[in-house]
């Protein structure tokens, strides 16, 4: 049976970043909830020319420089901050990376499991066919009301991942454990620019998946929890793969360890929660800060509320490593300029109505620009940097 998986990983980010301790102080809140009790520092905030097809375009034309578009006849956009009810995302990444018209295009959603809908379809396709290749986009924008219980758990990005038969960084193992159930702890009406939740059910949501998650792959003859070197959770907040990682450990009967948590949370801590991203954001902080885990069996837990999650492994690839990822992601997560929280507050609060054709300010530093809208339609612009 051909070894498919995740051949290369990018990743991108915004202009703009929330200090999640001044946004404490403004509140009159002590700092230490968030760093501590939440596990996280800062918050990704979009300048107003940047969106999910600007973020995610930027990691995939990394991918592209490096790999070619040789192979890609399929391009699967995930995202629950959908930009239309139509048109998939992914269409308007296609023409800023210049593909192919041969080279299909999809969006798939469902909360932040969505990206991980992505790669199972993705490792169907390449099984069917192990010359073709499938690049995946997981981009968001996280978004709850200003001074709700969610705000400090926002934040954007996107991972874009290279599919592909004997891959560098990650076979993923035949054998998966899903777990689905109709609940509502968070969503997102189409009436709505932030998310509707429902925090304690959230938590509780999370963690019954997670134990769903693990019989159903048991039950499949999947590998022992004794045999996981690390596992990566979905990261809504850092301590929240703290409490499923925990809760994993109990229901298992098995001593898990620490798990390589602290590594695999290193970027999300300064990101924030960026939905269907944000797992795969966590491999790559776990990739770019352990020490050697070629050969290493890693666990993966994908979470979407509503809600829909999957517990997978794969198995750490000799080339996983790439050239200065880490070097590169720290330098894109450093350069982000601060915004102060009246500035916050006030791109928080910008509203864009489609039915006004508008142009956006020039503030992005990114290869890609959301232009504005024009007879309802959004336009995109290459930036030359
Ligand atoms: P909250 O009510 O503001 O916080 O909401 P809290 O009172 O529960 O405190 C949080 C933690 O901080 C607690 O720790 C406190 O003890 C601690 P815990 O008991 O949980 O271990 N704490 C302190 N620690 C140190 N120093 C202090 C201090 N004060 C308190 N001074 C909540 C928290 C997560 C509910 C809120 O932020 C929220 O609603 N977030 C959005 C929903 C969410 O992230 N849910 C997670 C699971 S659902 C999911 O992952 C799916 C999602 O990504 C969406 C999708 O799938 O599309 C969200």
């Amino acid at each position: 049976m051909t070894a498919i998986g995740i051949h290369d990983l990018e990743l991108a980010t915004t202009h703009h970043v929330l200090n999640l301790a001044d946004l404490a102080e403004s509140q009159g809140i002590d700092p230490n909830k968030y760093h501590t009790g939440l596990g996280q520092d800062q918050v990704s905030m979009p300048a107003p020319d940047e969106d999910v097809v600007t973020m995610g375009a930027a990691a995939a034309q990394k991918i592209i420089e490096r790999h070619g578009t040789g192979g890609i006849r399929t391009l699967l956009f995930a995202t629950e901050t959908g930009l239309d009810q139509s048109k998939a995302a992914g269409v308007w990444v296609h023409e800023l990376l210049d593909l192919f018209s041969y080279v299909r295009v999809a969006e798939f959603k469902q909360a932040c499991y969505a990206g991980t809908a992505a790669l199972q379809s993705a490792l169907g396709i390449v099984a069917r066919n192990p010359s073709e290749r499938v690049l995946i986009i997981s981009s968001d924008v996280a978004r709850y009301e200003l001074d709700s219980p969610g705000e400090p758990t926002q934040g954007a990005g996107a991972v874009a991942m290279l599919i592909a038969a004997d891959p560098d960084v990650l076979t993923i193992e035949p054998v998966s454990g899903v777990y689905t159930d109709d609940v509502d702890d968070f969503w997102r009406p189409n009436d709505s620019t932030t998310a509707v939740v429902d925090g304690r059910l959230s938590v509780r949501a999370y963690l019954d998946a997670v134990t769903g998650s693990w019989d159903d792959l048991a039950s499949r003859g999947g590998p022992g929890a004794d045999t996981l070197a690390r596992m990566v959770y979905h990261q809504p907040f850092t301590k929240m793969a703290v409490k499923a990682h925990a809760h994993l450990a109990r229901h298992t009967g098995v001593d898990l360890g620490e798990g390589g948590l602290e590594l695999g949370s290193v970027y999300n801590r300064r990101l924030g929660n960026i939905y269907t991203a944000s797992l795969y954001a966590s491999l790559l902080s776990l990739l770019d800060h352990d020490e050697d885990l070629t050969g290493e069996r890693i666990g993966l837990f994908s979470y979407g509320s509503g809600l829909v999650s999957e517990l997978f492994t794969g198995i750490v690839q000799p080339g996983y490593r790439g050239v200065d990822r880490r070097t590169r992601v720290e330098a894109l997560i450093d350069a982000r300029v601060p915004l102060d929280v009246a500035s916050y507050r006030d791109l928080h609060s910008r509203e864009l109505p489609s039915a006004v054709d508008v142009e956006m300010p020039r503030i992005t530093k990114g290869p890609f620009r959301f232009a504005g809208i024009k007879d309802r339609a959004r336009f995109y612009q290459r930036t030359g940097n």
